[in-house]
């Protein structure tokens, strides 16, 4: 007989949700993924409908239930990852007000400002371990207070995207203390709600879900659930984690001196700690990890493979379209185009600043930049920049953690940029540390189906779950010292643009 526990991750990322069901030996055993559209009414906004999610996670679900052929009540626990940071509000029907408004808008510089002024950029850091910024949560709930009151008088719940979507499989309203770090709403040290944060957005205390750590039950499978998934009613859902807390479980990043770097839509340089280290300037998140009693601290690139994905939808047609003919992905044809041109591209330097930057200039307003550009530069330059320039905007985020005197001596990688050995040597090169791409190529649903594993008692902790489900790639890549010298002049020509456009960048948001 064959007494094989079973559990899911989903993780509702940007571009798309993507459900896999692991054996408790962390192998895949079924996925499904399935895309949805980013919505950018105006320059710097970015929504989508939740309701794009539950149903993006009710067919992956179903899929994943069918096509494994695993008997549903051997599925113990199933746990959520998700894009961290979107607002979801809810009436009292518990109907969605409006669309979601993502980590990625940039639309609320002006109630950024009004909580420092209310608060103080010292109070806001010691409460919620960052100063107010237009990625997160708070700022967002007074934008629609400011902007559009009639729907903010409405509002009686308020959800993170992972939350939302663990209240329509599960009925309950629940939060875990990774994700909600990003809400500035939260004491971040003491995880819990703070009341000085609740009263200066103006909401009742009420309106946010309970607070879990990540491993432990919030509910189970709701009936309507299991009968348009399959899946049964006995199935628990932990808490889960925000996308990058998450990773971190997938990739065993879950010990003080552990780090790891993810290309996803965003980038991400993570570093696992036991205290809650902060950066007084704020350039860089310190989150309740999805280990008890942990943090960690994280540097954003907000346009990563965005900066691809943008780049290669716009401009790669024939790109995309020789590709759909010989089966090649598209990006394994942008790498070879890129890897035959020269480190520094000629002398051809991009930020990556499509959607604002955070780490480590937080400046909503800042754009990108293709700078340098000559009549020599091929189409394949253009896509090389594209990856050095976010090989250097995470190379900055490593920066801000070594000034915080957290210097990990390897790297792992992952996320779908992880996939491109280019990339990978970027990386390695630019940081000058030793990179190891993670064995899983979907570590967030991973790390929240540990999360699962644990919380349904099958490991007793996450450090020994993780050595249980979690294998690294032991294709450890070296840096060469010639090119990291060759890539660190770039980086820092790279670094003084910014400087250097500023105030450009002020005057062209205010236009
Ligand atoms: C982290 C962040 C992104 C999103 C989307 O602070 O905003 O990583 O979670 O992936």
């Amino acid at each position: 007989m064959n007494n094989m526990k079973y559990v899911i991750g989903i993780d509702l990322g940007t571009s798309a949700t993507k459900t896999v069901l692991f054996d408790i030996n962390g192998k895949i055993i079924a996925d499904a993924s399935r895309e949805y559209d980013l919505l950018q009414p105006h320059n710097g906004w970015a929504e989508q409908n939740p309701s794009d999610w539950y149903d993006a996670a009710i067919e992956t679900l179903s899929k994943v239930v069918s096509e494994s052929g695993v008997d549903a009540a051997d599925i113990v626990s199933l746990g959520i990852s998700g894009q961290m940071h979107g607002l979801v509000m809810l009436d009292e029907n518990c109907e969605v007000l409006r669309p979601s408004i993502l980590w990625c808008d940039q639309r609320t510089g002006k109630e950024c400002e009004e909580l420092t002024e209310k608060l103080g950029r010292e109070t806001l850091i010691k409460i919620t371990a960052n100063p107010a910024l237009t990625g997160f949560t708070a700022s967002k709930i007074l934008w629609v207070k400011n902007n559009e009151p009639e729907i903010f008088e409405k509002c009686r719940h308020i959800l993170l995207p992972k939350d939302y979507l663990r209240f329509r499989l599960t009925g309950e309203f629940a939060t875990e203390v990774s994700d909600a770090s990003g809400m500035q709403l939260l004491d971040v040290p003491n995880r819990k709600w703070s009341d000085v944060m609740i009263e200066a957005v103006g909401i009742k205390p009420e309106y946010l879900a309970k607070v879990y750590e990540s491993p432990e039950i919030t509910g189970y499978i709701n009936s309507e659930t299991a009968s348009l998934t399959g899946l049964s009613t006995s199935t628990a859902v932990v808490g889960g984690a925000g996308d990058n807390a998450a990773a971190a479980v997938g990739m065993g990043v879950v010990e003080e001196g552990k780090a790891f770097t993810t290309i996803g839509t965003s980038g991400v340089v993570f570093a696992h700690t036991d205290k809650p280290k902060i950066d007084p300037e704020g350039r860089v998140h310190t989150f309740c990890c999805a280990v008890p009693d942990a943090w960690h601290v994280m540097g954003v690139t907000q346009g990563a493979g965005l900066s691809m994905q943008w780049f290669k939808n716009n401009f790669c047609v024939e790109e995309s379209r020789e590709a759909e003919e010989s089966g090649k992905h598209v990006y394994a044809i942008t790498d070879s185009m890129a890897s035959g041109i020269p480190v520094g591209c000629d002398k051809l330097i991009y930020l990556p600043y499509l959607m604002g930057e955070r780490t480590p200039h937080l400046d909503p307003d800042c754009r990108g930049v293709f700078f340098g550009i000559s009549a020599m530069h091929t189409k394949a330059h253009f896509i090389r920049a594209v990856l050095e320039g976010v090989t250097y905007s995470l190379y900055d985020c490593l920066l801000v953690l070594k000034e915080m005197n957290i210097s990990p001596e390897t790297m792992l990688l992952c996320g779908g940029g992880a996939k491109s050995k280019l990339w990978k040597s970027m990386i390695c090169n630019t940081f000058s540390l030793p990179v190891a791409t993670s064995k899983s190529a979907e570590a967030p649903a991973l790390g929240v189906a540990i999360l699962a594993a644990v919380g349904a008692g099958i490991y007793s902790s996450v450090p020994e779950a993780c050595k249980a489900m979690t294998a690294v790639d032991p294709d450890m890549m070296l840096p060469e010292e010639n090119k990291t010298e060759e890539f660190r002049k770039y980086h820092s020509v790279y670094s003084s643009l910014y400087k250097s456009l500023r105030s450009s960048y002020k005057d062209l948001a205010s236009i």
